[in-house]
């Protein structure tokens, strides 16, 4: 905890006498170099992670030019993944059935075997998924940067207005809970943290309507969800050329039959490489099992997953998040017009917390990473350089970010709105055009089509079910 402070006061220091944007970067590289160098081998693969990479191995905050001209930001709607977490239960069951199968195998010898045989497992069935204290300081750690990057909208004078929204779940709702503790921290740097509850904010309102929308479309939970033909390409995938190779690999090194493993025990093996790092920051001997081809190909596995499960793959994917996007606009809306008619702003600073399920329906929805061929079980090679990569967008702590200007002496009154989206601190260029920074009105013209027709209870709503009479 001490450090953690420590640094956040020497980054406000530093804040005090050299321009903002320059600090920033200073600090953000710095803290990323200091982490990177303890990930040893590890680092090779951790650009493979795919959704358990660590943010600090994917993501370059950079700040980015804002709208040209006197502006100033008047509102931030963030959308904020929930930070490093323990695996879920039916991960930890994996992990033991792999760790048993290698007990079974015989008392543990010299070599990688052995190695992997006496790791201990780590983690219980009761961690089910919740949030680790690495997730609380990637909370905190983003609260600082976002504090020093918009000292208008979250300085001291700010924080009774800024809200926040939660899933349900209690990652996310210790996620919000981690990230206004580092906001309050940041902006009062050496007095001693009061409980919560004795901050500004209120507790996390909950909204599952709105962060975890996918339960909630009857559409998506047919057709996808509980739907085993709807992920045949990962299926293909799991059993194909690619796969096998690595299960071979594998179980030679493991000394097991082929026939032992699968590609889920494959997966989770190679999980188990990413937990260790990202949850204890240790490198396990799990790490040693896979090279960088492996890890390309695993990483490929992840993505196949994501593309159609929360990705392109089905439209009803992206369609059951219109709600949430229809929200994120309306808030804007309503500041535009507060501003318009001088009012204060009601809601200046909106924070979401979420998953990565959120956060990838949602730039579906507004196009992004769209490759031209879909992601299938026969297009790995040719998907190399794809578009869609879950571990560059949706690392643990990924954040969406809609920032909403007002400018001075712009042409006309609907220019002097101006908009910038961050996806994980970089300013993210726009579907239909390559800036960073565009007017509200324009981009609101480029998401007519959804933001007029996409109503996520029309969309979720199963097409013909045929109730004959006899089984009424
Ligand atoms: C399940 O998915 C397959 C493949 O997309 C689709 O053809 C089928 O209609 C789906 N089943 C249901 C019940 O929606």
């Amino acid at each position: 905890m001490l450090p953690l402070r420590r640094r956040q006061r020497r980054r406000l220091r530093w804040g005090l006498g050299v321009p903002g944007a320059a600090v920033l970067l200073a600090c953000v590289a710095a803290c990323a170099l200091a982490e990177r160098a303890s990930a040893g081998r590890a680092s090779a693969l951790s650009a493979h992670f795919g959704t358990k990479s660590r943010y600090e191995d994917v993501a370059r905050p950079r700040p980015g030019p804002g709208p040209a001209g006197p502006c100033a930001p008047l509102q931030l709607v963030a959308l904020v993944r929930h930070g490093t977490r323990y695996p879920t239960a039916k991960q930890v069951g994996r992990l033991r059935a792999l760790h048993g199968l290698l007990l079974r195998a015989g008392p543990p010898g010299p070599g990688l075997a052995g190695a992997l045989a006496r790791w201990p497992l780590a983690y219980e069935d009761w961690m089910d998924g919740q949030l680790v204290d690495k997730g609380r300081r990637d909370m905190r750690r983003l609260a600082a940067r976002l504090a020093a990057r918009f000292p208008l909208l979250l300085g001291r004078a700010g924080l009774a207005r800024v809200r926040l929204v939660s899933s349900s779940k209690p990652r996310c709702v210790d996620s919000a809970v981690a990230f206004a503790r580092g906001l309050w921290a940041h902006l009062h740097p050496g007095l001693p943290e009061p409980e919560p509850a004795d901050m500004e904010f209120g507790p996390p309102e909950i909204n599952d309507k709105l962060m975890r929308f996918f339960d909630h479309c009857e559409k998506f939970l047919t057709e996808v969800e509980k739907n085993d033909s709807a992920l045949y390409q990962v299926e293909a995938f799991k059993n194909g050329p690619e796969m096998q190779k690595i299960i071979k690999k594998v179980a030679a090194i493991l000394q097991v039959p082929p026939s032992d493993l699968n590609a889920d025990l494959i997966q989770v093996a190679f999980f188990s490489c990413s937990f260790d790092l990202a949850i204890r920051d240790i490198q396990s001997p799990w790490c040693d099992v896979f090279d960088t081809e492996d890890a390309q190909v695993l990483e490929y596995l992840n993505d196949l997953k994501q593309y159609w499960k929360r990705g392109h793959g089905y439209a009803i994917n992206s369609r059951s998040s219109c709600s949430l996007f229809q929200d994120i606009f309306h808030h804007l809306d309503e500041a535009v017009e507060q501003r318009q008619r001088s009012q204060p702003i009601s809601s200046p600073v909106i924070f979401h917390f979420g998953h990565a399920e959120t956060l990838l329906p949602l730039l579906s929805l507004m196009g992004y990473f769209k490759d031209k061929e879909p992601l299938t079980a026969y297009n790995y090679k040719e998907q190399m350089n794809r578009q869609f990569r879950s571990g560059h967008i949706v690392p643990y702590a990924s954040n969406l970010i809609f920032v909403l200007y007002h400018c001075e002496h712009a042409e006309t009154p609907a220019r002097a709105y101006q908009v910038q989206l961050l996806l994980n601190e970089e300013p993210l260029p726009f579907v239909h055009s390559p800036e960073t920074v565009a007017v509200y009105q324009e981009l609101k013209d480029h998401y007519k089509d959804v933001l007029q027709s996409c109503h996520s209870d029309r969309e979720c709503v199963l097409p013909n079910i045929n109730i004959t009479s006899d089984e009424l």
